[in-house]
C-alpha cells in the first residue's frame, strides 16, 4: 500500500526535498514528541476545551507555514512586519490604523487603494496587511493583478480552476497588487468586466478589497480601468499615497552587503 510519505517522495523532481522532509517527518520534535501539543499539569479538557491550549511550537510553526503559503504572499515579503520604515512614514501609519482596527474593516467591508511609484514600499505594507491578517486567523489571499487575469483567463472553461477560483475571491481579505498601466495595453473589455465583478461582488458581500497601483492618482486608474470600477471601490475604500523617492543608491548598498556576506 502507499502510504501518504511515499505518495510525497514519489515526485520525481522534487525527490531529494520530499526526501528531506520525509526525514523531518520521522524525526519527530523532541519538545512534544510529534504530537503537536503539550499537555500542562492539568492536562488537556477534551469536553470543554475546543482545542488544546497549548500547541506546541511545532505545530504552530507549520500551521503559519500552511498559511503563509495559501495566502500567496511571496516569501520576499515574509518578515515584511520587521522592516524598518525610514520613508512614507504618513502612507505606513495609516496602513497601521487600517490594522489595528482590522476587524472594523472586514466587518464593514473596508479597503483601500494605495498608489505610488515603484519602490515605494506598497507591497512591503499591503504585506503587513497579510501577516495582520494570519495573526488575526482571517483568510487573505495576496494576488498581482497580471496573476489574476491569468487564472482568470485559464479557468474559462475549466470547470476546476473556475471552482478554485470562485473560492479564492471570497477570502476575508483580498489584496491586488500589480494594478498598473503596463498591464492595461494587454488588457481587454473582458478583463475589466471581471475585475470589475470581482470587486462589486466583493462589496455586495460586505468583503474588503485592497487594491495596489503604480497609477499616481485615482483619476489615472479611472482613465485605466473606467468608472464604474473607481465607483464602486471608493465607496469603500481609501486612497493612501505613497510619494515618490529614488532609493536605487540604498538598493546598491544593500546589494553590496549581501554579497559581501561572509566575509
Ligand atoms: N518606506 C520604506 N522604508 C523602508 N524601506 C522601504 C520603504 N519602502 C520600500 N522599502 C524597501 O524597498 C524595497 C521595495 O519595496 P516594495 O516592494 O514594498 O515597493 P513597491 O512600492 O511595492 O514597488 P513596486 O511598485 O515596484 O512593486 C523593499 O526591500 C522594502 O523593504
Ligand atoms: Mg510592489
Ligand atoms: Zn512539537
Amino acid at each position: 500500500m502507499t502510504t501518504a510519505i511515499d505518495w510525497l517522495i514519489d515526485d520525481g523532481a522534487r525527490a531529494q526535498a520530499a526526501l528531506k522532509f520525509k526525514e523531518q517527518i520521522q524525526t519527530p520534535c523532541e519538545i512534544c514528541g510529534g504530537k503537536g501539543y503539550i499537555v500542562g499539569d492539568e492536562g488537556i479538557d477534551y469536553d470543554t476545551a475546543a482545542r488544546p491550549a497549548d500547541w506546541c511550537v511545532c505545530r504552530r510553526k507549520l500551521s503559519l507555514l500552511i498559511r503563509l503559503m495559501e495566502s500567496g504572499l511571496p516569501r520576499e515579503f515574509w518578515q515584511a512586519e520587521k522592516v524598518k520604515v525610514r520613508r512614507n512614514k504618513p502612507a505606513f501609519a495609516e496602513i497601521r490604523r487600517y490594522i489595528d482596527k482590522m476587524e472594523n474593516a472586514v466587518k464593514h467591508g473596508l479597503g483601500l487603494i494605495m498608489l505610488g511609484e515603484n519602490g515605494v514600499g506598497k507591497t512591503t505594507a499591503s504585506a503587513q496587511i497579510v501577516l495582520a491578517a494570519i495573526r488575526r486567523n482571517m483568510s487573505v489571499l495576496y494576488i498581482t493583478f497580471p496573476n489574476l487575469i491569468h487564472l482568470i483567463r485559464k479557468s474559462q472553461g475549466d470547470e476546476w480552476l473556475a471552482e478554485v477560483l470562485a473560492d479564492l475571491v471570497v477570502r476575508d481579505v483580498m489584496i491586488i497588487d500589480e494594478l498598473g498601466k503596463e498591464y492595461k495595453r494587454t488588457g481587454s473589455a473582458f478583463v475589466d468586466t471581471e475585475l470589475d465583478r470581482i470587486v462589486r461582488n466583493r462589496r455586495g458581500d460586505i468583503r474588503p478589497t485592497i487594491i495596489i497601483s503604480n497609477y499616481e492618482t485615482v483619476d489615472d486608474i479611472e482613465d485605466g480601468y473606467g468608472k464604474s470600477l473607481v465607483s464602486v471601490l471608493l465607496s469603500r475604500s481609501k486612497p493612501v499615497q505613497f510619494a515618490p523617492g529614488d532609493y536605487r543608491d540604498e538598493q546598491a548598498k544593500e546589494f553590496d552587503r549581501l554579497l559581501g556576506d561572509g566575509e
